[in-house]
């Protein structure tokens, strides 16, 4: 579109005042805001906003919901044949892993990708290279190359790449690794106007990690998949470094039932718990995110005096790649809205960073798409073992808290191979400790090789 037909659809539209600095531009910068202007699909735009303003969720939050089928911890009759399968397709080169880390880390507070956070408890090691470690490990193991398929954002693509070529791609190849965008859209203020990120452009936001289908199939992931006869994708998030990335028991469940999307749960620490409730509506698998599962459901005990819905998810799947081709591209998932604080520029110029929520943001979620697979499974983890997020930047899931629960894991390994560890009264191992996964993927593994005469201290790394 041409500077005069995008300023009259921006007037057309009451967003005119985006253009409040036009005069002051020089001609790249006008360029730049006709260019941030011509992205917005003001359709798309005025759906949302109406819905906002008439009080309409899209979200369904469904009122007749039951626990979902869970494969439990103690439910290991089934695991040996579903980990030969998981083995198989590993071996057979049709599992590939892929990473959501569009996302904007607004809570951490960290200056470029979440990935190039340092989490290792000794060695700082960043987010990126804990993953790009078990990834080598299981090539390693299956004797297969793992491609690795990362979704980026413009905020972080450019940096995502640089980090991964400026450290040779940690081994795995660059043709293994592949960056690719997600969509962005636009925020809003709390009177529904768009809102100047800087004078020569909109605020806009990454569209949420359910964005990942349209991605996969717009962006020249899922044709790269498809020429690699990659079936089965290993989905995880960027904040979590426990993440087993390949699980074959995982796989072969999900493998084994014919699955599109499956999960892994956990058993929730108490009821308010901040994870998605993964539940039954009408015999379809559905994900009631924390903030919408009504307080009465949340509390609920069964028969047996346990929480009802105990079952927490902790955005880890496997997609069926074929699913995605099915439903990728066009995939409706309904928009959650976020109230957020969005630095703007103000009337006068001033670049502002707000202290309180002064816009909306629009994001799609992934697991909004289990209700539309024909199969699922939904497959139990210990918390201990593969849970430990970094989201906020002090307290409760938190890069301290994370540290901890990672010499925890690792603590828990050394104690299960005859080790002393200390820990102290609270039951955490009071020690900085660190096992790479190239040298252990798992605490069986480790068993194996543990050195005989270690000498477990603060600050150990194998
Ligand atoms: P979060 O929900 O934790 O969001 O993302 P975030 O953007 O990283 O952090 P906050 O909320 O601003 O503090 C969970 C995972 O989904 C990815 C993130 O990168 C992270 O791995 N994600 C999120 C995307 O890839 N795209 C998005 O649009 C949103």
């Amino acid at each position: 579109m041409n500077e005069s037909d995008v300023k009259k659809l921006f007037e057309d539209n009451g967003q005119e005042h985006v253009f409040g600095f036009w005069n002051e531009l020089d001609p790249s910068q006008k360029n730049n805001l006709i260019e941030s202007c011509s992205q917005v699909d003001f359709k798309w735009l005025k759906e949302r906003c109406d819905n906002v303003k008439n009080g309409i969720n899209e979200i369904e939050i469904p009122t007749d919901i039951t626990p979902a089928p869970v494969i439990c911890l103690t439910d290991t009759k089934d695991h040996k044949e579903a980990t030969v399968l998981g083995i198989e397709a590993l071996k057979a080169g049709k599992v590939g892993v892929f990473l959501v880390a569009g996302g904007q880390g607004s809570r951490l507070g960290f200056n470029g990708p979440k990935g190039c956070y340092e989490v290792g408890p000794c060695t700082n090691k960043t987010l990126f290279q804990w993953h790009a470690e078990q990834i080598r490990a299981s090539s390693i193991r299956y004797g297969v190359s793992i491609p690795w398929y990362i979704m980026t954002s413009t905020l972080n693509h450019d940096d995502t790449e640089k980090f991964f070529k400026d450290n040779d791609y940690f081994g795995l190849g660059a043709e293994n690794v592949k960056c690719f965008k997600q969509r962005m859209v636009p925020s809003v203020d709390l009177n529904y106007k768009l809102i100047l990120a800087q004078k020569d452009g909109l605020a806009v936001n990454p569209d949420g990690h359910g964005g990942c289908f349209w991605a996969l199939c717009n962006r020249g992931a899922l044709d790269d998949m498809k020429t690699r006869g990659i079936e089965y994708l290993s989905y995880f998030q960027v904040d979590n470094p426990l993440v087993k990335i390949i699980d074959p028991l995982f796989i072969g469940y999900h493998v084994k039932a014919g699955a599109q999307m499956s999960s892994k749960i956990l058993k929730k620490a108490y009821p308010e718990e901040k994870v998605g409730h993964i539940c039954l509506d009408e015999g379809k698998t559905t994900v009631i995110e924390y903030s919408d599962m009504p307080e009465d459901q949340m509390h609920a005990k069964g028969d047996d005096g346990e929480l009802k819905f105990w079952a927490g998810s902790i955005a880890i799947h496997i997609l069926s790649t074929s699913f995605v081709d099915e439903v990728g591209g066009q995939a409706k998932l309904p928009w959650h809205v976020a109230h957020k604080k969005i630095p703007f520029i103000d009337d006068f110029g001033s670049h502002v960073v707000p202290s309180s929520n002064n816009g909306i943001k629009f994001e799609t979620f992934v697991f909004d798409a289990l209700p539309i697979t024909s199969s699922s499974i939904t497959l139990e983890v210990a918390r201990e073992e593969e849970f430990a997020p970094v989201k906020n930047a002090d307290g409760l899931d938190s890069p301290a808290s994370c540290r901890q629960l990672m010499s925890n894991r690792f603590g828990e390994w050394l104690e299960a191979a005859g080790k002393s560890v200390p820990r102290d009264g609270e039951g955490n191992v009071s020690i900085n400790i660190e096992i790479s996964p190239l040298f252990a993927l798992d605490q069986d593994e480790f068993a194996g090789k543990c050195p005989e005469g270690l000498e477990v201290k603060d600050g150990m790394v194998l």
